[in-house]
């Protein structure tokens, strides 16, 4: 089965699907080899990874498969440097870099063939991104888990307003996306693939302790918060630490003590830990647009078969028959 596009063709896969980077969630091989092996773009998140266990989980994935992977890193994270080392050496088929500029690793990665990918959330920083060489962008939407914009424009707007700007570009739609309908919407807005995060952490494979898969199940559309506003807003679902922020931020208490708040919680502290009253829960909106669990394979079928549902369903666009088709009709 394929869907042909613009970036299956520069990737090298046979599906628009692109499981999202997530810390923790695919901090591993399993998902990301899952999702490669069913037709999509695996990715493993090397964000709180060492570097050994980074070179052994990309190991992995080559055992496991020869079809492209990724690896994202956020290039704030401490010793970004030496990962891209880790990685130039490795010779990964594709990077996939978050948070900060491309120049720190562009030259390198294009000389040695990696397929360079970098994450945005404007228009403004995907035209530097495109200027400074990458191959192709990945846009995050207002609705995505983990770290949104900070100016919350959605995905919809967010998507084709990049797809007019930079029509040439490889794009991938992320934020807000959980099914085939929403790759179907992604591609109509001039994306060339989806990348789904809040729907692979609800696979078997993904890295996350019990207790914050079944809070991601069974939460709804409007469950999720947004916290630390004016020092990096994450996405996340209520509870005990979100409420609390939540509350601060509603008293007008001063940045420095709602920071030191923000920083005593952790994505760690839930995803790995379980602790889902004092961790950070981070998910999307399309939380609520996921209700099973199933193996990330079963996942990449299903949103394939919706989309093939979601497309065949578009109302065609039809005419009244000029006197001429009715002539000729006989
Ligand atoms: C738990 C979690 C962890 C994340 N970690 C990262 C990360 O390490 N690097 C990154 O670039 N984006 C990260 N993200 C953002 C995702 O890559 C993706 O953009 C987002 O999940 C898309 O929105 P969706 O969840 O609505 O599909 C994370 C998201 C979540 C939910």
């Amino acid at each position: 089965m394929k869907i042909e596009t613009s970036v299956t063709r520069l990737l090298g896969i046979d599906l628009p699907v692109i499981q999202a980077g997530m810390s923790w969630v695919s901090s591993g091989p399993a998902l990301p080899l899952a999702v490669s092996r069913a037709g999509g773009l695996g990715v493993i998140a090397a964000g709180p990874m060492y570097r050994d266990d980074l070179d052994q989980a990309i190991d992995a994935v080559r055992r496991g498969t020869d079809r492209p992977f990724a690896v994202n890193l956020p290039l704030y994270r401490k010793g970004a440097d030496e990962v891209l080392d880790l990685l130039e050496r490795r010779r990964i088929p594709i990077l996939i870099a978050s948070q900060g500029g491309p120049k720190r690793y562009i030259d390198r990665f294009r000389r040695i063939g990696t397929v360079c990918l970098h994450v945005v959330a404007s228009e403004g920083h995907a035209a530097k991104a495109v200027a400074a060489g990458v191959d192709g962008l990945v846009v995050v939407g207002g609705e995505a888990g983990g770290h949104p914009p900070p100016d919350l424009v959605s995905s919809l707007v967010i998507g084709r307003a990049v797809a007019r700007a930079l029509p040439g570009t490889p794009m991938i739609l992320s934020g807000g996306i959980a099914d085939g309908y929403g790759l179907a919407a992604a591609l109509a807005l001039g994306a060339g693939a989806a990348q789904l995060g809040t729907r692979f952490m609800l696979t078997p494979e993904a890295r996350l302790h019990p207790a914050y898969r079944e809070r991601v199940l069974a939460a709804g559309v409007a469950d999720t918060l947004l916290v630390g506003r004016g020092f990096g807003v994450v996405r996340v679902l209520r509870n005990a630490f979100s409420d609390a922020m939540a509350k601060a931020e509603i008293a007008g208490v001063p940045e420095e003590p709602r920071r030191a708040m923000f920083e005593r919680a952790s994505l760690k502290a839930a995803a790995f830990e379980g602790d889902i009253d004092a961790g950070k829960i981070e998910a999307g909106q399309s939380a609520g647009l996921v209700s099973e669990i199933l193996p990330a394979a079963e996942v990449v079928r299903r949103i394939v078969e919706e989309y093939a549902a979601a497309t065949v369903a578009m109302p065609r666009l039809t005419t009244a028959p000029s006197p001429m088709d009715l002539e000729n009709a006989g």
